[in-house]
């Protein structure tokens, strides 16, 4: 398939590196232009773009930049054909992307994503950490594969979805409908907890809404109290298991 990939940080670096492994012709693109990405980004086969040509004639575009850019890359997706798979990897965390009144009110993260782009997303590799993303996958039918949730509304966006997650060495998991996927946002029990399917769908119920920002809050404190910023990921050992203790 063809697949552009917005963002070369944390998540679309190893989203880069793994599908164009895979066999996928991958375009990716930062803010900046091509040739402020890094060789490493390059490494299995994918091509350094501008942001117009990753979204330009793809079969999906995958955004995976801070929440808070998502309505700056709007525009680009104006000519994008509804047909196109548009996979989302964001999470909101005010720390970071400041408050957005819509989503501290309850608005799922999804559906503001949506509504920023004014078309049809799936949700996906959002509810993994960077470090585990890009060091526990496996090859399929592996014994304790990791398995990451995705959300969509539209079966086309489900199929090639969760073909793809696999294809990044994980089992994907169907998680519903975009209004339902506050399950897998920050705080929740399946969200950095490296879980595989069977117990995906042993917690996927547990989750209780209104406690997930709280409990993600005393995460980034966590986090930010042992690494000294807002910015740097934890290792992803402590990763998992501060998120475990936290919202399992
Ligand atoms: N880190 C994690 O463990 C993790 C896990 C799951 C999901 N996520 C989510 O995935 C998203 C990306 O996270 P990350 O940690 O990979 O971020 P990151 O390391 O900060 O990288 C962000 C990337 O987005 C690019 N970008 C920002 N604005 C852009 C724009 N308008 N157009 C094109 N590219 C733009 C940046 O390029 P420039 O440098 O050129 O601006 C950079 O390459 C976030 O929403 C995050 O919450 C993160």
């Amino acid at each position: 398939m063809k697949v552009g990939i917005l963002g070369v940080g944390h998540i679309g670096k190893t989203l880069a590196l793994a599908l164009a492994k895979a066999g996928h012709e991958v375009s990716v693109a930062n803010s900046r232009g091509p040739e402020t990405i890094a060789a490493e980004v390059l490494a299995t086969g994918a091509e350094a773009v501008t942001a117009q040509q990753a979204v330009k004639d793809k079969d999906v575009v995958i955004l995976s930049i801070p929440l808070n850019s998502i309505p700056e890359t709007a525009p680009l997706f104006a000519d994008v054909p509804e047909e196109t798979i548009v996979i989302d990897t964001s999470n909101y965390y005010p720390q970071r992307d400041n408050k957005i009144e819509r989503i501290e009110a309850g608005q799922v993260e999804s559906l503001w994503v949506e509504e920023q782009l004014g078309r049809s997303i799936a949700k996906a590799w959002n509810a993994i950490g960077s470090a585990s993303l890009a060091k526990k996958g496996k090859s399929a039918a592996s014994p304790n594969r990791i398995a990451i949730p995705i959300a969509a509304d539209r079966k086309i966006d489900r199929e090639v979805t969760m073909k793809l997650v696999n294809d990044t060495g994980f089992d994907a998991f169907y998680s519903g409908s975009l209004k339902d996927s506050w399950r897998q946002q920050p705080g929740a029990p399946i969200y950095c907890t490296d879980l595989t399917l069977k117990e995906i769908e042993a917690f996927i119920d547990t989750a209780e809404k209104e406690r997930l920002p709280i409990r993600r809050d005393i995460a980034v404190a966590a986090i930010a109290e042992r690494v000294g910023d807002g910015k740097t990921n934890p290792g992803a050992d402590y990763g998992v298991r501060l998120s475990r203790a936290l919202y399992l």
